[in-house]
C-alpha cells in the first residue's frame, strides 16, 4: 500500500448498485437500499478518518421518481425514518450535514427534520456531509439561475459582476470543487450529479455494488487518485523535456 497517498478534499459518491446487490442475493431491492445506508455511514467515517473534508452522497435523483411508486415510497420512508439516526451520527462524528435537492415533493415534517440537522450540526467545522436527495444537477443550475434573475431584478446583483465565483454562491451550497467522483456498480456515467462542481473532478468507476464498497475498496480508489496528473488545463513545463 502506497504511504504517500494524495487525499482528495471533496469526494462525491454515486451510491449505485443497491438493487442489483439485493437481487443477486435473492432479496428484494429494498434490502439493498437498507444495506447501502448502513454501508454509507461506515464508509463516510472511514473517508473522514483518511483526511477527506467534504463528502457528497447521491441518494435519490430527480429522475428516480420514474421508478415504481412502491420503490419511491420505500426510499422516501427510508430517509425519513433515518433522520434522527443521521442527527445522532453527525453529533457523534462531529459532522456538519446538510441536504441538497428540491424540497417541493417532501413533507413539512421531513423538511423540518432536515433543517434541524443542518442547524444543530453547523457548529462542526472540519467535516462536511452533503446529502443529495431529490437532487439533479440540471435542477440545481436552473434553481440558481432563477435566484440570480430575481436578485438582478431586485437590484441586489449587478449582472456585469456575475462570474463563476458569484454563480457558485447561488447553488444549493457553495462547496469546494469535487476532487474525486466515485461511482459504484459498473455504470460509467454521471447521471445528473454535481454537474457544476465536477468540472475538474477525477472519475473513478468500479464494478463493486455500493453495499460492498468498503474500506479496502476506498483505499484502492485513493491509490488510483494518487496516480492522476491533475493539470486543470495548464502544463507543468518543468516535467516536460521539450
Ligand atoms: C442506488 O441503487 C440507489 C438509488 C439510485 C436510489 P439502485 O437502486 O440504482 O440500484 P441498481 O442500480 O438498480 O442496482
Ligand atoms: C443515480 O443512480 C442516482 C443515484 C444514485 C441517487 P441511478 O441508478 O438512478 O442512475 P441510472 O438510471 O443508472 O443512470
Ligand atoms: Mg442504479
Amino acid at each position: 500500500m502506497n504511504n504517500n497517498l494524495k487525499i482528495p478534499n471533496h469526494v462525491a459518491i454515486i451510491v449505485d448498485g443497491n438493487g442489483r446487490w439485493a437481487i443477486e442475493k435473492g432479496l428484494n431491492r429494498s434490502k439493498g437500499h437498507e444495506a447501502g445506508f448502513i454501508n454509507l455511514q461506515k464508509l463516510t467515517v472511514y473517508m473522514y478518518s483518511k483526511g477527506v473534508k467534504y463528502i457528497s452522497a447521491y441518494l435519490f435523483s430527480t429522475e428516480n421518481f420514474k421508478r415504481s411508486e412502491k420503490e419511491v415510497n420505500f426510499l422516501m420512508n427510508l430517509l425519513t425514518g433515518k433522520l434522527k439516526e443521521i442527527l445522532d451520527f453527525c453529533h457523534h462524528e462531529k459532522i456538519h450535514a446538510f441536504f441538497s435537492g428540491r424540497k417541493d415533493k417532501l413533507s413539512n415534517k421531513v423538511i423540518e427534520a432536515m433543517n434541524k440537522i443542518e442547524q444543530e450540526t453547523n457548529k462542526y467545522k472540519d467535516r462536511y456531509f452533503n446529502i443529495c436527495f431529490n437532487y439533479g444537477g440540471h435542477a440545481e443550475i436552473v434553481d440558481a439561475t432563477k435566484k440570480i434573475v430575481q436578485d438582478v431584478e431586485n437590484g441586489k446583483l449587478d449582472i456585469d459582476l456575475l462570474d463563476e465565483n458569484i454563480y457558485s454562491k447561488y447553488l444549493y451550497r457553495d462547496l469546494p470543487p469535487v476532487d474525486l467522483m466515485i461511482r459504484t456498480s459498473g455504470e460509467k456515467r454521471i447521471s445528473n450529479f454535481l454537474l457544476w462542481q465536477c468540472s475538474y473532478a477525477e472519475f473513478y468507476f468500479v464494478d463493486t455494488y455500493f453495499p460492498d464498497f468498503k474500506e479496502k475498496e476506498f483505499d484502492l480508489a485513493l491509490e488510483d487518485y494518487t496516480k492522476r496528473d491533475r493539470r486543470f488545463g495548464g502544463i507543468d513545463y518543468d516535467k516536460k523535456s521539450n
